[in-house]
């Protein structure tokens, strides 16, 4: 169904064409008004990290919407891991990730689909064309599921009381942009496409993953106030030295469960929630599928057991200015109004 350019793409390095949809699409799209949002993005076949997740959402006092927005599989090489993944997260809302996207790719051009930046090593590209591939090859024994997933959206629209909400995988602009990467949120080069991206999606909030890490930066627009907020990885560890993934939860209840950091816009208070999964468990579950020396356990055990070289600051932001100090994006930087709870 979603036919990828495979013109000079670069395995795992290029974009390709139909990744492109153009923030203006997610005026378009069709709104659903909900009570409390859970943004997980970047599951990664995780399954323990799901049951979390699920626990979470059954402990809310309202009812809870949860949109899957992409990547909710690859380390689940396994038929088993891979029907208990996509068989609950689709009984939810979902949305496609590159991971997902390049299942129904006739060529591997594009490899996996992470259109990584020049700062990522070749080697974490060449294993992650490797790992795709063979998530890819357990896909096609599933086609039942591939069905449904070739179905699903690029993007979603939510609305919280007066709130709008664009939910993407990427960026404003692509499934697998690079954009809502903190760095990039901070660059002060970026800042008037920043808010060109929200007029353009007519929306208050981006809710963003890919980039498998978090960022929550506040933007002070010409009319009004922007959020950005990444979940990172939902199941993947996200911070030095802590285990947990993290979902962003949207809502205008008080979250039941302590949030890291977060972020209020009008009624509306934006979390950045930890997934306390049994880390002992999947990592015992995570070496029976890709023991030492494997592609997956290459580039990712040491995150899984330590986490990345990354803290809660550089997630909720460089600065905190009182809402009063807060300029209008225009080069000037973004105005940070999140706050840090722990
Ligand atoms: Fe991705």
């Amino acid at each position: 169904m979603h036919g990828g350019s495979v013109v000079n793409l670069i395995a795992g390095r290029s974009c390709p064409l139909a990744y492109r949809y153009g923030a203006a699409a997610l005026a378009r799209a069709p709104t659903r008004p909900v009570e409390t949002l859970y943004l997980v993005g970047g599951l990664y076949g995780n399954l323990f990290a799901l049951d979390c997740i699920q626990a979470l959402a059954e402990a809310e006092p309202a009812p809870v919407s949860l949109c899957f927005n992409g990547d909710f599989n690859w380390f689940n090489v396994d038929d088993e891991g891979f029907r208990a993944i996509n068989q609950v997260v689709l009984r939810h809302h979902a949305t496609l990730g590159n991971v997902e996207f390049e299942f129904a790719s006739a060529q591997d051009a594009a490899g996996c689909g992470c259109a990584y930046p020049a700062t990522v090593e070749q080697g974490v590209v060449e294993r992650s064309n490797r790992i795709h591939a063979q998530l890819k090859n357990t896909a096609r024994r599933h086609p039942h599921i591939l069905a449904q997933l070739a179905a699903l959206p690029l993007f979603a629209r939510y609305q919280i009381g007066a709130i709008r909400i664009g939910v993407v995988h990427g960026d404003a602009d692509s499934l697998a942009g690079w954009q809502f990467d903190g760095a990039e949120l901070d660059r002060p080069a970026n800042q008037s496409r920043i808010a060109a991206a929200f007029a353009a999606a007519e929306v208050d909030i981006f809710a963003s993953s890919h980039t498998c890490l978090p960022a929550l930066r506040q933007f002070g627009l010409t009319h009004g106030q922007g959020v950005v907020v990444n979940n990172g990885a939902a199941g993947l560890p996200n911070f030095r030295g802590r285990r947990s993934g993290l979902l962003t939860r949207i809502s205008r209840h008080v979250s039941p469960h302590a949030p890291l950091y977060g972020s209020q816009l009008g009624e509306v208070r934006i979390d950045a929630l930890p997934i306390d999964y049994d880390g002992a468990a999947w990592q015992r579950h995570f070496l029976s599928l890709w023991p030492p020396g494997s592609d997956a356990h290459t580039s990712y055990f040491g995150r899984i057991t330590d986490g990345p070289q990354y803290v809660p600051s550089q997630a909720h932001g460089p600065s905190r200015q009182s809402p009063g100090q807060r300029r209008p994006v225009s080069g000037s930087g973004a105005a940070s109004g999140t706050v840090p709870i722990r």
